[in-house]
């Protein structure tokens, strides 16, 4: 059975003083038996480590060390105390103009350093409108997803850049269908297929969640906004349990 993970994303939001939500998140699930990991900026990494959540970087560099002012290595966030790292997430794609293959680099490097890759795909607006959607998932997962991986150091995150921050969410059929297709590629691919965690990420709420882990082979989700704040991701991550 592929591990069941409640995963936030705070992006570039929080400072020190809101540490004090990881503690009341301790305080309401800090003995649950899924995977709760929280990826803080990166500046807060080793202020989380005496939380018992899984910790994790937004984004690493491909290359170890060198001259790359203001990056971060995958090994310096293992050093940090990180245990994942995102790799790809949309918003990088867009900002920073990473490619496919760049993501697959930085993904190598994250599991180099031992630490497990959330490597986020998904497709615009447009392209879902023009019915390419399945056509992008298998560009940016052949393209993202090293032939190295495996389910104990890969987990998929399938965010559609639509449904980000934007309070739409896709119709539980289509992500069942784009979860579905994710499966049958992995499964093609990799003997562990239906070992990896496949995540679903856009506008996940605690209104929301429990229906869309009910859809077939969505093994948690991957939260932006609704983790900021323990009141809101404690019954994102209790639909989990329960799923
Ligand atoms: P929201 O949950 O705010 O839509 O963000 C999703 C996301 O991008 C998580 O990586």
């Amino acid at each position: 059975m592929p591990r069941k993970i409640a995963a936030g994303n705070w992006k570039m939001n929080g400072q020190r003083e809101n540490l004090r939500e990881l503690q009341r998140l301790e305080d309401l699930h800090g003995d649950a038996d899924i995977a709760i990991l929280i990826c803080p900026p990166a500046t807060l990494i080793s202020a989380c480590e005496d939380t018992p959540f899984d910790i994790g970087g937004q984004d690493c560099h491909s290359a170890v060390s060198g001259a790359h002012t203001g990056d971060v290595s995958a090994d310096m966030l293992a050093d940090a105390g990180a245990s994942y790292v995102l790799t790809g997430h949309s918003e990088r794609r867009t900002d920073h103009g990473e490619t496919d293959a760049l993501v697959a680099a930085k993904s190598v490097a994250a599991i180099d350093a031992g630490l497990i890759a959330v490597i986020c795909i998904g497709e615009t607006l447009d392209e879902r409108e023009s019915g390419k959607t399945l056509n992008v998932i298998d560009t940016q997962l052949a393209g993202s997803l090293p032939d190295s991986a495996n389910a104990q150091d890969c987990v998929i995150a399938y965010e559609p850049v639509w449904a980000i921050g934007t309070g739409k969410v896709p119709t539980l059929e289509q992500i069942a269908e784009v979860h579905a297709h994710i499966r049958a590629r992995l499964n093609a691919r990799f003997e562990d297929g239906d070992e990896f965690s496949l995540l679903y990420g856009g506008s996940v709420k605690g209104s929301n969640a429990a229906e869309i882990f009910g859809v077939a082979n969505v093994d948690g989700a991957l939260v932006g906004g609704a983790s900021l704040k323990a009141k809101d991701f404690s019954p994102i991550i209790t639909a989990l349990e329960r799923a």
